[in-house]
């Protein structure tokens, strides 16, 4: 559709969302749609819930953050359940700030701007609308209206509880422009937006010593004051500060921690009581959420301070740690770097994967259980299967440190690594290698880095480094196989057989001659010895693995080769063993004769159709994997 026709559509959407009456036709509103009525926590906790919820090993995962924050699945569950939630219920975290605590660039930020996106489209749906006194620069509740003396009987025919005092502003504009007659009121539905200063506001600290309480609260509109006669007519209010702006919604403040205490008491009424103070007028009601940010170091300079002990107990921390699953950093990756400008580089397989493990790496603490090296932590957070461990040591593992994610490498500065390279060298394809060389280069040049730490992160290089090289040379060989998938197949299958029979004691039947033969011995143990079976052992890996067709089979299910990760992996070095001197010989020739000069082209065709390389970095991987068969 063009875009001229989707700008009419949109238009034409927004139209029909309007709604406007009196304030008995909203009563009659509510009777039908009672959930309008909703307190600021509650719709906003509604937004993530109705985005839908699904359940992974025992743990809520909201979907509403899912497409845009990766990895911080136990965070955000903690998030909604300690605190959206409960203060949805009208519980007393509903009085707190919420104060997300993480380390640089761990998406604190990303967070916010979700909720206040979120808010945007939601309040533009049917569950989430949202009505207010119209013209009023604060959107106010217009159940506020209702006088306190009929409010028990008000919640008694609709169910709704109301919480609030009618603003100086209304009261006056109730009296003067509607004689006093609540019900001709005039209520509009409203559509939240930053920009237009609707139920969203954002306040950020300047300079403290100019900085204005106005910004927060609001000021008087002195050019006014000869019209209305006095100061204290709310008429000469400007009710403009971002606290007023965001009533009904979400104040994001930012620096909070850095800020003048004279902000931070209006927070603390405002929270404490719902409504805070502006200019010479009675405490004005306001229901919003307000969420601030901070790292750690800030944190706890603030709370060591006395003086900030009442301020203290009405904020409620919660974490937001930095992902700890390589997966999910490569996928926080791929989102930044198609935000960027660099998004049509071409990128080799593997790169962000290399890159996302050096990073988790750094981010991990040496577990105290001395069978666990910080690579197998990796591995296993990130949900693969290590023989010998299962889900119950992961979870203990996660239990072992509090800190843990708080610190290390932000991904910001792996983007900013990866975007020099590709600028600095002009270059139009990066691989695994060129991304760590800079991450090593850059660490010489990051000025918050420790002599100490920068050695522990080089040898974390090294380690990527390892990984990646086994990775490339599977990678290659793998592709060296016709169809690797039905040569492992064959090859299990052969296996098998053979296993069986030995086990048995049984003869296995000569496909060509139908002559009865023994189990061929030699190809099984070329087979086990890839991953050490020693002599005396192949009797209990060859009768564990017939066990294990058997308890598949009673399930209904079959045994292929990646059902056992031990046997797998001797099929797959068997494989490559067999090629191994094709592989080495062909890679490194310098000056491949016919044959070879065959092979490579076959090999790298393979690898742009199949495996997603252009002919570059294909051409780079075959060359890498050979210097390494040759070493
Ligand atoms: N877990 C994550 N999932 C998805 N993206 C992430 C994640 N962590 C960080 N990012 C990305 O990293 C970048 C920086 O994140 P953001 O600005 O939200 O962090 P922050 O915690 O606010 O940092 P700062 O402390 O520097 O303000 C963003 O592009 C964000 O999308
Ligand atoms: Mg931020």
């Amino acid at each position: 559709m063009d875009i001229l026709k989707k700008i009419e559509q949109y238009r034409f959407q927004e139209d029909s969302l309007k709604w406007e009456g009196t304030f008995a036709d909203y009563l009659h509103l509510l009777k039908e749609k009672p959930w309008v009525a909703q307190s600021a926590h509650s719709r906003i906790y509604n937004m993530i819930k109705d985005a839908g919820v699904e359940t992974e090993n025992d743990r809520k995962v909201y979907q509403f953050f899912s497409h845009q924050l990766f990895g911080l699945e136990e965070a955000l569950e903690k998030l909604v359940e300690e605190y959206f939630h409960p203060s949805a219920k009208r519980l007393d975290v509903r009085k707190r700030i919420l104060l997300l605590m993480g380390p640089v660039s761990g998406g604190k930020s990303t967070l916010v701007t979700m909720l206040k996106r979120g808010l945007e489209a939601y309040t533009r749906t049917d569950k989430g609308a949202v009505y207010a006194i119209k013209g009023c620069p604060m959107h106010e509740d217009p159940l506020h209206l209702i006088p306190l003396h009929l409010r028990d009987d008000f919640y008694e025919e609709y169910g709704i509880r109301i919480e609030g005092n009618l603003s100086p502003l209304n009261t006056m504009r109730l009296a003067e422009e509607y004689g006093g007659r609540l019900e001709d009121v005039l209520v509009e539905r409203i559509f939240f937006s930053e920009d237009k200063r609707v139920g969203i506001g954002t306040f950020s600290p300047s300079d403290p010593k100019s900085q204005d309480i106005a910004d927060l609260t609001g000021s008087i509109d002195f050019s006014t004051i000869a019209e209305y006669g006095s100061e204290s007519d709310p008429r000469a209010y400007r009710f403009d500060g971002e606290l007023n702006k965001a009533n009904r919604g979400l104040m994001e403040f930012q620096e909070m921690l850095k800020c003048d205490e004279k902000f931070l008491w209006h927070l603390l009424s405002l929270t404490q009581e719902g409504n805070f103070k502006a200019g010479r007028f009675a405490l004005i009601s306001a229901d919003e959420l307000i969420v601030a940010h901070t790292n750690e170091t800030e944190y706890r300079s603030f709370i060591s301070n006395k003086k900030n002990e009442a301020l203290h107990s009405r904020i409620i921390v919660m974490p937001v740690p930095y992902n700890l699953k390589v997966s999910q950093e490569e996928r926080i990756y791929e989102k930044m770097i198609k935000e960027s400008d660099v998004a049509d580089v071409h990128i080799a397989p593997h790169t962000l994967k290399v890159a996302a493990m050096f990073t988790i790496l750094t981010r991990l603490k040496d577990s105290k259980r001395g069978d666990v090296d910080l690579l197998k932590k990796m591995r296993l957070y990130d949900g693969e299967n290590v023989e010998g461990y299962n889900l119950a040591d992961v979870n203990e593992m996660k239990k072992e440190f509090q800190e843990e994610g708080m610190s290390g490498i932000d991904p910001r500065y792996v983007i900013n690594r990866i975007s020099s390279t590709i600028i600095r060298k002009g270059i139009t394809s990066i691989n695994a290698l060129d991304v760590l060389r800079s991450l090593k280069e850059g660490l010489d040049q990051h000025p918050s880095i420790t002599q100490e730490l920068r050695e522990k992160y080089l040898n974390f290089i090294s380690l990527a480094r390892k990984e990646y090289d086994e990775i490339a040379k599977k990678e290659v060989q793998k592709a060296f196989v016709y169809s690797y998938e039905e040569s492992a197949k064959t090859l299990m299958d052969n296996y098998l057989d053979n296993v069986e029979s030995f086990c048995n004691k049984t003869k296995l039947r000569d496909p060509l001659t139908g002559e009865e033969i023994n189990p061929d011995e030699k190809l099984m143990r070329s087979i086990e010895e890839q991953i050490g079976i020693s002599e005396n052992a192949k009797k209990a890996f060859r009768e564990e693995i017939l066990i294990r067709i058997s308890a598949l089979a009673r399930k209904g299910k079959k045994f292929d080769y990646r059902s056992h990760d031990r046997l797998r992996e001797a099929i797959q070095k068997k494989l490559f063993a067999d090629l191994k001197d094709v592989v080495k010989i062909t890679t490194s020739a310098k000056t491949p004769d016919e044959q070879q000069l065959k092979k490579i082209n076959e090999v790298v065709a393979r690898l742009i159709d199949e495996h997603g390389y252009n002919s570059t970095s294909a051409n780079d991987l075959l060359r890498y994997v050979g210097s390494l068969l040759n070493r």
